[in-house]
């Protein structure tokens, strides 16, 4: 049930620090730019877009922002939401490249499984712009175990990212399959935990805050595990990252079950 503490993990090759950034509110604001910048200052090296976040802003506010290159920062971004056909995709890879103002994707999600389109085509999609350079890595986000499964026949799967906190457990076959198979497992909506008196209990034992409770809740629930709480706070950045350095006791996590 639970992994060790360590606070970074391993992605196709490369290591991470196993908090990240989500950024589906991030616009095109000067002040949005300089927030990216000062989360990537203070740490975060994942950080989690999509085709269709705030209309194409969040992906273009990162171009802006990494554009430079100077920072070791993975950019994960996803398309194929609601209409997961090959050529939709093709086309989504080529408007996030641009948006992106990058040559390569670090990390591309398969968002969500079409009804209307296997899987298999759909990855296939992005494995055949990850033969061609133009995305690094591969992953697939919302899927059932048995789905995982069939995009791994067909690509090299290195990340899965699902909804899952303390209070939605729904994917905890596909986290245990994720840890044996070495696949990172990113948690969306890692904050919108209940947990209520029990959290607040341990936070003011330990000195921390809710939010780095529900946190370090996560990462010892798997070695593998790398949630990306969104936020437009810095403060929030720091204290997000904060959770790495909180190690729960065997007692703190059952009483948190
Ligand atoms: N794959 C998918 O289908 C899918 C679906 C939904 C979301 N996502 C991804 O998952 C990411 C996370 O989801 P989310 O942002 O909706 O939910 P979340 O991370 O669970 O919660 C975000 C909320 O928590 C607040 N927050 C962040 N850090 C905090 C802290 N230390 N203390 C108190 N409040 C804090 C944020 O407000 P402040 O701005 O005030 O900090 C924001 O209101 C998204 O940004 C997106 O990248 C993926």
């Amino acid at each position: 049930m639970t992994g060790a503490a360590s606070s970074a993990v391993n992605l196709g090759g490369r290591s991470l620090t196993r908090i990240g950034l989500g950024t589906n509110r991030l616009t095109e604001r000067a002040e949005h730019v300089a927030f990216v910048k000062d989360a990537v200052a203070a740490g975060i090296e994942l950080v989690d877009t999509a085709h269709v976040y705030a209309d194409g802003e969040s992906e273009r506010t990162l171009g802006t922002a990494l554009s430079e290159g100077e920072d070791d920062v993975l950019v994960a971004t996803k398309g194929g939401y609601g209409d997961g056909r090959p050529d939709v995709i093709a086309s989504q890879i080529e408007e996030s490249l641009r948006r992106l103002q990058t040559d390569a994707i670090g990390l591309y999600y398969l968002h969500k499984v079409d009804g209307d389109v296997p899987i298999e085509e759909s990855v296939g999609a992005i494995k055949e712009q990850q033969e061609r350079g133009r995305v690094r890595h591969v992953g697939v986000s919302n899927v059932s175990l048995e789905q995982l499964e069939r995009a791994r026949k067909v690509a090299s799967i290195e990340a899965v990212q699902n909804h899952y906190n303390l209070s939605e457990r729904g994917s905890d076959d596909v986290i245990d399959h994720c840890a044996e198979q070495g696949i990172v497992f990113v948690p969306y909506f890692p904050l919108r935990a209940g947990g209520g008196a029990g959290v607040r209990e341990i936070a003011d034992r330990r000195g921390a805050t809710p939010a780095q409770v529900v946190l370090a809740w996560l990462l010892r629930r798997s070695p593998t595990m790398l949630p990306i709480p969104g936020t437009l706070s810095a403060d929030h950045v720091r204290e997000n990252l904060g959770a790495l350095a909180l190690e729960l006791s065997e007692d703190e996590v059952a009483s948190l079950r």
